[in-house]
């Protein structure tokens, strides 16, 4: 394939070196699209989720595509995934962060619509209520990221957030199930993928703030955070970033300087 500057050059000699350069580079900024449930959306009141703070963060346009109440499951059914699959163009980069409405099982007469099947894979379910197919978060999570990853878009599948790891008094960090499926997830999409770890970045920033400055960033329940909750969870995923964890992800080279420091 011939290089921007070879055709850049070809170009200036068949016209006499005088003419501008056309520009046909790609465009050198990317767009980063959210795809998450309520703790990553612009939601109100008391609460905010992470997703509107990043743009604080890093130098490219965020839009936040995140909607209260949505799992891996529903976001799929509800055409949002598709919608942001319009959407991307090459290099950018889609953030997928699911797990607080995925758990839960499909089979029962009473499913919401959001529990996925049981499983990594290939399992599905029947919803005991409507008697439509569920499938694994996985199925759903990979799905999209593919789509995305088939535009050129690159994808970074994010664990979920921590509900307050300081409720009991004593600090629990044990990560729910989710998180190793969305490890597994940015593994299993090969090229074009990624996997931050955003639990673990902000349940380290948990333990270094302690119980009280912890406590008093859950205004209403312990799964969303204030607005200054949500700006240090937006800090945590992009210290994470920076410090490649758990890999290196496609947002390392659009942070803002000087990046944050807080786990
Ligand atoms: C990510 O890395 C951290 C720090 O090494 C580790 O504690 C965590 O278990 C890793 N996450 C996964 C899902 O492997």
């Amino acid at each position: 394939m011939l290089s921007l500057s070879t055709l850049l050059m070809a170009g200036l000699a068949a016209s006499g070196a005088t003419a501008t350069p056309v520009e046909v580079a790609r465009r050198a900024t990317p767009t980063v699209y959210l795809a998450g449930d309520s703790t990553m959306a612009k939601t109100g009141g008391k609460l905010m989720g992470w997703g509107e703070y990043l743009p604080k963060y890093v130098t490219v346009p965020v839009v936040n595509k995140a909607m209260s109440g949505r799992s891996a499951r529903s976001y799929t059914n509800e055409g949002r995934f598709t919608e942001i699959e319009k959407l991307v163009q090459r290099d950018d980069i889609v953030i997928i962060e699911f797990g607080h409405n995925d758990g839960g099982s499909p089979n029962s007469a009473s499913d919401n619509g959001r529990s996925d099947c049981p499983g990594t894979a290939n399992e599905v379910c029947k919803s005991g209520k409507t008697g439509e197919t569920v499938y694994t978060f996985n199925h759903y999570v990979e799905a999209a990221a593919r789509s995305y990853i088939a535009k050129g878009a690159k994808v970074i599948v994010s664990s979920q957030t921590p509900n307050n790891l300081w409720e009991t008094g004593t600090f629990q960090p044990a990560p729910s199930r989710f998180v190793g499926y969305a490890a597994l997830a940015g593994k299993n999409v090969g090229s074009g993928g990624s996997f931050l770890d955003h639990f673990q970045a902000v349940a380290a920033m948990f333990k270094k703030l302690g119980k009280d400055k912890t406590n008093a960033l859950y205004p209403s329940d312990h799964t969303h955070t204030s607005p200054a909750g949500a700006d240090l969870v937006a800090q945590a995923f992009v210290q994470a970033v920076s410090r490649d964890y758990n890999g290196t992800t496609p947002l390392k080279g659009f942070l803002k300087s000087p990046v944050p420091s807080v786990f």
